[in-house]
């Protein structure tokens, strides 16, 4: 049969990428589109990068944040929302400081840090890249983890939401589900993956989370099939985030009872809270134009800005006027380690 083997030549086509870039800081602030719309503050601080529409509300009819004038990733049409929390260290006597960021290697001037983006088709190590998948559409968005998790029991239902403590600052092994407990030279890195299988009718669902799934077996790495309920394979999109702890690497000023001092801004001392927020907003077709271009990271097809460029749309005047930074006796939104 003649056909078979065109099929099979269309299956197995290059359409390949990796696509892998940073983001520079739009804004730290008390602002959630996504789990408290409309709130103004919302209940704890986030750092956020992408485009710079980001508000308190971002209606998806609207195609938000489609109707951003620019955006700190380096990939100039992603005017994508990432977000997460933020961690603060606790000292001896009690009050709160913010822990500020660092971009990833070569990423080094990157306002405020922000974060490094990733779209996987297949594992980070696999260079080939061959499987299909598809782009999320207009007005999609999610969330991972869970707010109120305080036990590895809690957090055992997400899968790869982890921290990696840099011993170096290449030091990529070790990856933990909780706040690792010694001190790492060179930070500690959240690395947040998103699942990879989603319902092809929802753009967003009640809790963020139900439109999407992991895979019914296996996991995304090896392969493993999407649910029926969801079928559709997406790009993993994962987060990378590197808290610059250096500051606070002096053991005399850790509690004494040997525990690690690191807290995210909602409270959370143990780190199984890990979570993250995404609102798509890629011009057009682009992003799923990228994925169908062979590439690994350098991806020729798309239109890159410069880190000076990126960093010239940082800076998004805070709706919330509060001090983050100070010595804080509580986190903003008056929440306490807990
Ligand atoms: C954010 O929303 C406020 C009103 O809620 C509006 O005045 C402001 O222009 C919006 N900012 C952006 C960047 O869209
Ligand atoms: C608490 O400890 C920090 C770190 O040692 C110090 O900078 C700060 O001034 C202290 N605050 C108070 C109120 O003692």
């Amino acid at each position: 049969m003649k056909w078979t083997g065109s099929i099979l030549l269309a299956l197995t086509a290059p359409s390949s990428a990796l696509i892998r870039f940073q983001c520079s800081q739009l804004v730290v602030e008390r602002l959630d589109p996504l789990v408290t719309p409309g709130e103004i503050p919302s209940p704890h601080v986030h750092q956020i990068v992408g485009g710079n529409s980001f508000n308190a509300t971002m209606h998806p009819e609207k195609d938000m944040p489609g109707e951003s004038t620019c955006t700190t990733c380096q990939f100039a049409e992603d005017f994508s929302n990432y977000w997460t929390a933020i961690l603060y260290f606790r000292a001896r006597n009690g009050t709160y400081k913010r822990v500020p960021q660092r971009g990833n290697a070569f990423f080094e001037s990157a306002t405020g840090g922000g974060m490094t983006v990733y779209y996987m088709q297949d594992p980070l190590y696999d260079t080939a890249q061959k499987s299909k998948v598809q782009a999320f559409q207009p007005g999609f968005r999610m969330f991972i983890g869970d707010v109120n998790a305080r036990s590895k029991e809690e957090a055992a239902r997400f899968r790869q939401l982890t921290y990696t403590c840099l011993d170096n600052f290449g030091s990529r092994e070790q990856e933990t589900v909780a706040f690792p407990d010694r001190i790492c030279n060179e930070g500690i890195m959240t690395s947040l993956r998103f699942p990879t299988c989603w319902d092809g009718v929802n753009l967003d669902s009640p809790d963020h989370m139900a439109h999407m799934s992991y895979p019914e077996s296996g996991t995304f790495e090896s392969g493993g099939p999407c649910p029926a309920s969801h079928p559709v394979r997406t790009s993993q999109v994962m987060f990378e985030v590197i808290w610059d702890t250096r500051q606070f690497n002096n053991k005399e000023d850790w509690p004494e009872d040997g525990s690690q001092p690191f807290v995210w801004s909602f409270g959370d001392p143990t780190g199984y809270a890990n979570h993250g927020d995404y609102v798509f907003g890629w011009k057009d077709d682009s992003l799923q134009k990228i994925l169908d271009t062979e590439c690994y990271v350098d991806c020729k097809g798309a239109k890159l800005q410069s880190m000076e460029e990126m960093n010239k749309c940082s800076g998004l005047e805070p709706m919330v006027e509060e001090d983050i930074d100070g010595w804080l006796t509580q986190l903003p939104g008056g929440h306490i380690a807990s």
